[in-house]
């Protein structure tokens, strides 16, 4: 018989060991202390008062949609971005196309550049989302590693070796989540060559790019962030090649609820006219931005500075706490990270990440993400969420601490 569903929706009877167990633990009334918490309007962070408010403006109550977004949105975002990004170029209203989250922009770039059956290239580990956004247009997700040495690396001929007559794209996440790992001024240059050999599309997602740990000697991953110097914005920066960069307010302006997400076009003129003309039509299919939504986003954006503050803080000051605790021998290793949300733990592998996770919220009632949940290999890897407030932090982490103490050690070795 054929089948009914298709095989781009995975069976969602499907569910991990983990799902279940915190399942089982909500149902029986037993308390989670949420590492992995990752929702801005959770946490207790400042939210600016004139949120709701910028929803009620006259404008809008007409409808006259603009496919790629409200003009008077894209230029407050233009000005906005080369504040925060600043670079060799600056960013233009007209190679801005606003959509409903990063995530539907993601969609919209498979798209736009992949028949059924491409393929797009994605660092793994990585988050999982990207081979769901794939799947659903009918597209490849194929895996490139980044690599754990001294510190997260990009090797490009681990790149360059997956590259097939059917790969359109290959996106880089910067900071990526959830390892801090960043491009350099270097890696972008040798990627676009790379891109430009090979007929490609470089698809790099910022949306952690205002939160990068510049300054921090010990936790950067790269000497010249360490330094103070972030990471690129890849749209803005060199005029050639086929670039686009990714952000959202999910992040950018810890506002989820509001879905908006944008792509900037960058690079050679020709390939920003061409792709926002298909762009457009693709956009014109969903219009799937509110007409209040996009007239609520230059005040949107002009109020989540306090917020990106006082996150910034918060990263830092949870990361020091769980650098702190991991200090203490045999607790296991804080990777390196130049920026993101969240922290990863190496442990001995003498149990397996899941293993660890399950007997974490058992024993101590403490929440944290396995690493094959992101695809890490070749270890065992637990990854926590920055976001929780500082007191639930301190509290899980101890916990975490006491959970390291019991648990055997193999020797030490990773
Ligand atoms: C790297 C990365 N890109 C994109 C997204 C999705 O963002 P949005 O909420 O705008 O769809 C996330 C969400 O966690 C993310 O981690």
């Amino acid at each position: 018989m054929p089948a009914l569903f298709s095989r781009r929706v995975p069976d969602p009877a499907h569910r991990n060991p983990l799902a279940r167990a915190v399942s089982r633990r909500r149902r029986l009334g037993a308390p989670i202390l949420d590492l992995t918490l990752a929702n801005p309007t959770q946490v207790g962070l400042v939210s600016h008062p004139g949120v709701l408010a910028a929803l009620t403006d006259p404008a809008g109550a007409t409808y006259a949609p603009d496919p790629c977004g409200d003009a008077g949105a894209r230029v407050a975002l233009a000005r906005d971005l080369a504040r925060r990004r600043p670079a060799k170029l600056k960013p233009r209203p007209q190679d801005l196309v606003l959509a409903a989250s990063t995530s539907e922009a993601y969609s919209w770039l498979f798209k736009l550049l992949c028949d059924p059956g491409d393929e797009i290239l994605v660092p793994a580990p990585g988050y999982p989302l990207f081979a769901h956004l794939a799947a659903l247009e009918g597209v490849i997700a194929v895996t490139y590693p980044l690599a754990l040495q001294d510190r997260w690396r990009l090797d490009l001929e681990d790149v360059a070796v997956r590259v097939t007559s059917r790969t359109r794209a290959v996106v880089v996440v910067s900071p990526h989540n959830p390892t801090g790992w960043t491009l350099s001024n270097g890696e972008a240059a040798a990627l676009m060559k790379l891109a430009a050999a090979r007929n490609l599309v470089v698809i790099s997602d910022e949306v952690f790019a205002d939160f990068q740990f510049t300054g921090h000697r010990d936790w950067c991953s790269l000497p010249e962030q360490a330094a103070g110097k972030p990471a690129p914005c890849l749209a803005l920066a060199g005029r050639g090649g086929r670039r686009v960069s990714l952000g959202g307010l999910s992040k950018e302006a810890g506002l989820p609820q509001m879905k908006v997400g944008w792509l900037l076009l960058g690079g050679e003129a020709r390939w920003r006219r061409e792709a926002l003309a298909r762009l457009e039509l693709i956009a014109d299919t969903y219009l799937s931005l509110a007409t209040p939504q996009q007239k609520a986003l230059p005040a949107w954006l002009r109020g989540a500075r306090p917020y990106r503050r006082e996150l910034r803080r918060r990263l830092t000051e949870n990361r020091r706490v769980l650098a702190r605790a991991l200090s203490r021998k045999n607790r296991g290793e804080l990777l390196s990270s130049a920026g993101g949300w969240s922290a990863v733990i190496r442990l001995p592998m003498v149990r397996d990440d899941q293993e660890d996770a399950l007997a974490l919220l058992r024993e101590e009632g403490v929440l944290v993400h396995p690493g094959y949940y992101y695809d890490f290999t070749g270890g065992t890897f637990l990854v926590l969420s920055l976001l929780p407030r500082p007191g639930d932090f301190a509290e899980g982490v101890a916990r975490l601490a006491a959970y390291l103490d019991r648990r055997p050690q193999g020797g030490g070795k990773f």
